[in-house]
């Protein structure tokens, strides 16, 4: 199956396709090769999206449940059926090999699935007695959840089509609106997810998929018929959006610099070799291209030795190549200018005394799973994302250490601790500054129902089907008079 693209591609405005007057390549990092020429929506195209969903609001939010759930079910069953098209086309924009993509699709579907759920189960609405007081007798409250408004979805480049799905799905759910911006360098499976929405009864304006370049996002950020932005990225574009627009409702998916803890009774052959499989898999998918893949490697010194040696053998069977092979562990980061980043993050820390254990070596936009010891603290990588296949080694000494070190970071998104202890387990829960703490595994397990976000430098709200829901929409109250209750 072939997963280049031939005619220019069609965004899509108001659930209808459209073409611009200019337009763009998409590039595979692996090869070079153009694998899709996509249209640019011309400002009056843009002003035609923004003006339908402003329009549409109204309409939208009053579509019954079973419109909207049907709607749902009709996409997760087109992207299932889709499932290897999709792969091989997100393989193709980004670099992602075709294992990790098949997975995302299933995660997409899985998306959809839950938010037709949800939709029909949203807004039964709460009741309240208020003659507990004198003052309120005969009055009864009902409280319902109301759309914010139009939700601009601003999606990253590492998940094109499972990101894109956190934030049409809950606008469905819920009957807001949205406007979409795909990253520039990979919006293909968003345009296919634009072709199976518009298979659905959804009302014109209710979506549109916009392939705007990043350049025209500060006057989508800034159109006030746009109260709720949803944006994955980094930490200093999105809190530059919040500052621009404080009156907004924002949600922030920000960095990570993930930990695994592993601590000293996660100490049997087989404990360490689930561990440090889980690690060296985890810090390199995608290129280490997730928020939530393993960059620091927290280790009681206690196990650490034992623990290092076989994180090492891991990362290095991992097996790298060409993404589109199956058997493709490792692939490209999404542009050969990612990679030299990462490569310079990775000289810049040997340059200031780190040891380099493997790896370090780049090729295009291909980087190797890279291992470092002895971090210094001044090293750009000792505070940052380096979302790239790095990973750095900390050993420590007991569960006092361990905790201060994952905390002791400008991040907080999820981290992974390794520990049979019930008791440790609930104190990691208590005492991390994270919005998820994964026992016995990496810190990288999501899983899409859940809530998902950070604290700190890792953002502001929630993402997983009913938590999106709640945060597009908020609580309006209406008091009953008169009643005899
Ligand atoms: C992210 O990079 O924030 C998303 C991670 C995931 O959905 O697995």
């Amino acid at each position: 199956m072939s997963s280049t693209r031939e005619a220019v591609e069609a965004f899509w405005v108001a659930g209808r396709r459209a073409t611009g007057d200019d337009a763009f390549d998409v590039t595979n990092s692996w090869d070079g090769r153009v694998v899709a020429t996509v249209s640019v929506p011309t400002d009056a195209q843009v002003e035609e999206a923004v003006a339908a969903a402003h329009a549409v609001t109204a309409e939208f939010a009053a579509t019954p449940a079973h419109v909207r759930a049907a709607a749902l079910d009709h996409v997760a069953k087109r992207l299932a059926e889709r499932t290897e098209e999709l792969a091989r086309l997100i393989t193709a924009e980004n670099g992602k090999p075709v294992k990790w993509a098949r997975g995302e699709v299933g995660r997409a579907v899985s998306v959809f699935r839950w938010a037709a759920e949800e939709a029909r189960r949203f807004n039964g609405g709460e009741a309240q007695r208020l003659d507990t007081d004198a003052g309120g007798t005969g009055r009864l409250a009902l409280t319902r959840r109301f759309p914010r408004g139009v939700v601009l979805g601003i999606a990253p480049f590492n998940f094109p089509l499972n990101l894109v799905a956190h934030k049409v799905a809950p606008a469905i759910a819920v009957g807001a609106p949205i406007i979409v911006k795909p990253a520039p360098a990979t919006p293909l499976s968003a345009l296919v997810l634009g072709e199976i929405l518009a298979e659905t009864d959804l009302p014109a304006g209710s979506w549109s998929v916009l392939t705007v370049p990043n350049d025209k996002m500060p006057a989508l950020v800034q159109d006030e018929r746009l109260p709720v932005i949803s944006f994955t990225g980094s930490d200093k574009v999105g809190f530059q959006i919040q500052a621009d627009v404080p009156h907004k409702h924002c949600t922030l998916e920000l960095g990570g610099n993930a930990a695994a803890v592993v601590l000293a009774d996660w100490s049997s052959e087989e404990d360490l070799e689930w561990a440090a499989t889980r690690i060296a898999t985890f810090a390199n998918y995608q290129a280490g291209q997730s928020c939530i893949s393993v960059q620091r490697v927290i280790a009681d010194a206690a196990v650490y030795d034992r623990l290092v040696e076989k994180v090492v053998a891991r990362t290095e069977a991992q097996v790298t190549g060409d993404p589109s092979d199956a058997a493709t562990d490792v692939g490209p980061l999404v542009s050969v200018a990612a990679a030299e980043r990462v490569a310079a993050w990775v000289d810049d820390a040997v340059a200031k005394g780190a040891k380099l254990v493997t790896g370090g070596v780049r090729d295009g936009a291909n980087y190797a799973p890279t291992i470092l010891a002895d971090l210094p603290a001044d090293a750009v990588l000792a505070t940052e994302e380096v979302f790239g296949p790095v990973l750095t080694l900390h050993k420590v000494d007991g569960t006092d250490e361990a905790f201060a070190a994952v905390n002791d970071s400008k991040f907080g998104l999820q981290t992974g601790v390794f520990t049979h202890d019930l008791r440790t387990a609930f104190r990691a829960h208590r005492e991390l500054e994270v919005g998820g703490v994964v026992v016995g595994d990496a810190p990288s397990y999501r899983a899409d129902q859940m809530p998902y976000g950070g604290v700190k430098a890792s953002g502001v709200g929630r993402e997983g089907v009913a938590y999106a829901m709640e945060d597009y929409t908020y609580e309006r109250v209406l008091v009953l008079t008169g009643l005899e209750l």
